[in-house]
């Protein structure tokens, strides 16, 4: 009945209300250290309710009282990139504010699912874990319904159909290494392959491994949201209607794709317990050897934290 977004920056404010407009929990709490400004952008899109026409209230703290009882929390606080920077580059000072702000979280909610949003992104997903004791089936990273998105738009574009008959998965780390899986990329059934050539679909692939360089570079001070929020509040429209949707999300890995002990995207099952079930894909040697360089790109800096 009450989802919390901590970060109330880019990404944490668009999502706290897409959250309200689309009434997926009666209150929404939004949370940062930053005196007033959750408070303020809190008023504000309860404001905007009337006419809307939303009903979720929507507050904000500075503190986590407000929050206790959550059943999720999209954390979104820390640093966001700079041109020239890469999400690695954020891994110090995200890593503090995520394990101040996962131990909050356990402490007045004990039972919530926490949906990361963050970067280093796989690498804050372990953070957050291991500092809110929770289990992996309540501890999950948005990225690859993003990465997703951007992939899907562009072809949607390429090829004039609607974006909603194009069903894709990007697989992997949140990073350069992200794995596109041309394989079980279709349009209403119909693989890809069939509807556009090689050349084009390598192009588009490249551009969505970029796709959040290219926003950077536009927009200079921060990095993307609008895109961002909308992913996370899929994963939290899942869990709170209990859809089972299966989307690309990263998930603290048990010997599933061969590997073990790390956050890496992989297609999950999502419902009201959080992650119900990871499901494992055929993939081609190809695949196989670009999911693994992936892994090993999240390994490298989760050993520094
Ligand atoms: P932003 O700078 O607009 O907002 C971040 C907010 O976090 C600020 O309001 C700041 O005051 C707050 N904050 C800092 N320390 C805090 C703490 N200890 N407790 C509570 N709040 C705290 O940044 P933006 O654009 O909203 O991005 C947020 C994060 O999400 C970044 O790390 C960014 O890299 C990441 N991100 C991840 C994506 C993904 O696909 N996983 C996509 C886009 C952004």
């Amino acid at each position: 009945d009450k989802i919390t977004v901590v970060g109330a920056g880019n990404v944490g404010a668009t999502a706290a209300q897409r959250v309200a407009e689309k009434e997926l929990a009666r209150e929404v709490v939004l949370i940062d250290i930053a005196e007033g400004i959750p408070q303020g952008k809190g008023l504000d899109q309860w404001e905007s309710a009337p006419i809307e026409g939303f009903d979720t209230r929507v507050t904000g703290s500075n503190g986590y009282e407000e929050s206790a009882g959550s059943g999720i929390y999209i954390v979104t606080a820390g640093i966001a990139r700079k041109p020239g920077m890469s999400r690695d580059d954020l891994l110090t000072t995200n890593a503090g504010i995520v394990r101040q702000v996962a131990e909050n979280i356990a402490r007045v909610s004990p039972n919530a699912i926490i949906i990361m949003v963050s970067n280093p992104l796989d690498v804050m997903c372990y953070v957050a874990m291991k500092a809110s004791g929770f289990p992996r089936e309540r501890v999950i990273g948005m990225a690859g319904v993003l990465d997703t998105g951007r992939y899907r738009s562009f072809l949607a574009e390429a090829i004039d159909v609607s974006v909603e008959d194009i069903q894709a998965m990007v697989l992997g780390g949140h990073g350069d290494t992200m794995v596109p899986l041309i394989s079980y990329t279709t349009v209403s059934g119909i693989p890809i392959t069939q509807l556009i050539d090689k050349e084009r679909l390598d192009a588009i692939v490249d551009r969505a491994r970029n796709g959040g360089a290219e926003i950077v570079k536009y927009l200079k001070t921060g990095s993307a949201y609008y895109a961002p929020s909308s992913g996370a509040v899929q994963m939290a429209e899942a869990i709170v209607k209990d859809k089972k949707r299966i989307l690309p999300c990263a998930a603290w890995l048990q010997g599933e794709y061969g590997m073990k002990d790390l956050f890496l995207g992989v297609p999950c099952k999502l419902g009201r317990n959080g992650l119900e079930q990871i499901i494992e894909v055929e993939l081609t040697d190809e695949e196989k050897a670009a999911l693994r360089k992936s892994a090993d790109a999240v390994l490298e800096p989760m050993a520094l934290v």
